[in-house]
């Protein structure tokens, strides 16, 4: 699908089908979680553009390659996004961080938006937008649309899973954000839960109901 990226690297699949799992425990899903975000990020941030700086190691001097221009941000769109945050700050800590606090209404589906903080200069920098569900697309169309507001230019988009519903709208509101998942699930159910999914990723991150 064009616009999106299936990261089918073996160790994200099989973390991912454990975490589907129904009688796995929070703990577990949270770990699996925490270990699957590592491997996404790697992959997201593959490309990234590198520049040559002068150092010193205790034999020479010579040219090596850093990362260019300003820090990354991860924008987590909260609750479940944290869960994919962590890991990523592991692997990239200077990061900046935005948290983009939208819930869906369990009723209409609809985005409603409560918190929101960015770094500064927004513009010149690399924005991840993270959340582990692309279900309707509606939240993360919401924050997007926020982060752009911010001045946002340059986004990705990293999820866990994705159903095609999800794709459709988010593609069709921000046809310049790609998209990154573990999965494309088979559909949306009536109550707006990816089929066949994992359940609310929020809930079993956190043991809520
Ligand atoms: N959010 C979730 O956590 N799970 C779904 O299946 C859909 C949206």
């Amino acid at each position: 699908m064009d616009g999106v990226t299936v990261i089918n690297h073996p160790l994200v699949q099989h973390k991912l089908t454990i975490m589907r799992k129904k009688e796995t425990s929070t703990a577990g899903f949270r770990r699996l979680l925490r270990e699957i975000s590592t491997l996404l990020c790697y992959e997201v941030t593959r490309d990234l553009e590198l520049t040559m700086e002068t150092i010193e190691t205790p034999l020479q001097t010579i040219q090596a390659p850093v990362l260019e221009g300003k820090k990354l941000v991860f924008a987590s769109i909260l609750r479940a996004g944290n869960g994919l945050l962590e890991g990523m700050l592991e692997l990239v800590p200077s990061a900046r961080v935005s948290h983009v606090g939208v819930y869906r209404d369990h009723e209409t589906l609809e985005a409603v938006e409560y918190y929101f903080k960015a770094p500064e200069a927004m513009s010149e920098r690399l924005v991840i937008v993270v959340d582990p569900m692309l279900a309707t697309g509606n939240s993360s169309i919401a924050a997007i649309d926020k982060l752009k507001e911010r001045g946002a230019k340059n986004l990705r988009f990293l999820c866990l899973l994705a159903a095609p519903e999800g794709i459709r709208n988010f593609q069709a509101a921000h046809p310049d954000v790609p998209i990154y998942t573990a999965s494309i699930d088979s559909h949306l159910n009536e109550k707006g839960y990816i089929m066949p999914g994992l359940g609310d990723a929020g809930d079993r991150m956190y043991g809520t109901k």
